[in-house]
């Protein structure tokens, strides 16, 4: 059972708190109105989890703006207090003081409800040279290895040992070293890059991911001192440094959050203005929503949608960016549907991502598993019925379905929603959905 861990000290006065949703919210959809009019997308939380795990790497007061208010951002504010850091969440505005660590252990009950917490390992065997670390279990879908984390740091001369379910590291002096990743990882890029940025030495990484929150982190950091090089392309060239300055940086904008109200948009045949996005790093998306036959304009910061009346089916494959993304597999399933026509969907990172299948066909979706592949019979209609959510893309997609599914849905677990969405049944509401959160 995920709880929501107490969270770090806020600022009641700034921030519109999102709802804090105990474990068993619910959310009511009733399906068929379109929405309209304007929605602000907020920061990346796959870009926030790590930057908030990098404040590790120097101590100072560091600032981060623009960070979503999610469980999950609570939770990796709750690890890092746990280590001793001092966070201040004032609105999108967080100070994190990590000056004083006083722990170098991540508690299993606390990386157990967020995986991202294992951030924390590389950048507490850089500055601390030792790390205690609880091995993230699985998730929803199935396992998630953390090998490639654990072989980096080996090869940068950490020798870590598993002990009762912990990663532990000690008397750790990291040396750089040249790796090459056999699978793209968005975590292991992230842990590597920021574990090598005060290793003695130069470090080369092979075959890393370029989502924007990998080149963000690397910009932040070199923003800071660090000197990595190749940012954006395939190998990155990081040569340690002493040590690094706080950092000062703004969360870019959250592309799957601004991905999942694209598709909101194209399933309810909307016309919709996302704000405060950024459509470059949306590209695969945007691109099968216009083979759905969805318009899409986009401007400075801003992306205009108009839905079609019925969107075309379309054969989609995720990829590491910039290709289509994992994260956004179960939204663009919701899309498909309704389709006029048969789509195939292929999840190539995540081989056992859909857990939201069963569902989705509980509001009559034709929908047939074939190992990876999802075929998908575009219905005419869906019908509202109880689902259950069980991660947070899952969840997206099931409100995605509700929105335009014939009477009423009620979605339970929404926890799993409010881990990687902020506010997004107010956002929805202020789009003209009906949507109300209660408490089961
Ligand atoms: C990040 O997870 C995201 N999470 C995930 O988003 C996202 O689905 C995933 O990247 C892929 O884009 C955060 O950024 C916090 P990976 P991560 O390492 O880093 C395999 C969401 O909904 N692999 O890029 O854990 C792995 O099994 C979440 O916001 C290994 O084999 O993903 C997968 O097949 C869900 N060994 C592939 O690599 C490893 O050591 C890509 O995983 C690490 C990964």
């Amino acid at each position: 059972m995920d709880v929501t861990p107490d969270s770090p000290t806020l600022d009641s006065s700034t921030a519109t708190e999102p709802a804090r949703s105990t474990t068993m919210d619910a959310l009511i959809i009733r399906g068929g109105r379109r929405l309209s009019g304007r929605v602000e997308i907020s920061g990346a939380k796959n870009a926030a989890l790590p930057m908030m795990a990098a404040t590790l790497l120097a101590p100072g007061v560091h600032t981060l703006r623009n960070v979503p208010l999610l469980s999950d951002t609570r939770t990796m504010a709750r690890v890092l207090e746990v280590l001793g850091a001092r966070v201040e969440l004032r609105g999108h505005a967080c100070k994190i003081d990590t000056s004083n660590l006083t722990s170098v252990e991540a508690p299993y009950d606390l990386v157990r409800t967020m995986r991202a917490s294992i951030y924390v390992l590389g950048p507490l065997l850089a500055r601390m040279g030792a790390a205690r670390v609880s091995l993230p279990g699985g998730c929803a879908w199935g396992p998630r290895p953390v090998n490639l984390h654990l072989e980096g740091l080996a090869a940068m001369g950490a020798a870590l040992e598993l002990d009762h379910g912990y990663i532990v590291g000690r008397e750790v002096r990291l040396a750089g070293a040249d790796f090459t990743f056999e699978t793209v990882s968005v975590g292991a890029t992230a842990q590597l890059m920021m574990a090598a940025t005060l290793a003695a030495g130069t470090t080369t990484l092979g075959n890393v991911a370029i989502e924007p929150d990998i080149t963000a982190l690397a910009v932040a950091l070199n923003a800071c001192g660090a000197r990595i090089e190749g940012v954006g392309s395939r190998t990155l060239t990081i040569h340690g440094v002493k040590g690094l300055r706080p950092l000062d940086t703004t969360i870019i904008p959250d592309r799957i959050e601004g991905a999942t109200f694209l598709a909101a948009a194209a399933v309810t045949g909307s016309s919709i203005t996302l704000e405060r996005c950024d459509s470059g790093h949306m590209g695969a998306a945007i691109r099968t929503l216009e083979q759905q036959g969805c318009e899409i304009l986009a401007g400075n910061a801003e992306v205009t949608i108009t839905g079609p009346r019925r969107p075309a089916a379309v054969d989609v494959t995720t990829e590491p960016f910039p290709g289509f993304p994992t994260d956004m597999q179960a939204q663009i399933m919701s899309v498909c549907a309704i389709a006029d026509g048969v789509s195939v969907i292929r999840d190539t990172i995540y081989l056992d991502r859909f857990t939201h299948v069963p569902e989705l066909v509980r509001l009559g979706a034709d929908v047939r598993m074939d190992g990876n592949i999802a075929t998908v019979t575009g219905v005419e209609r869906l019908q509202g019925a109880p689902v259950m959510a069980t991660d947070i893309r899952a969840s997206a997609a099931l409100v995605l379905a509700a929105l335009v599914a014939e009477g009423e849905t009620r979605i339970s677990r929404i926890y799993h929603l409010d881990r990687g969405y902020e506010s997004l049944d107010q956002k929805l509401l202020k789009l003209g959905a009906s949507v109300e959160r209660i408490q089961e």
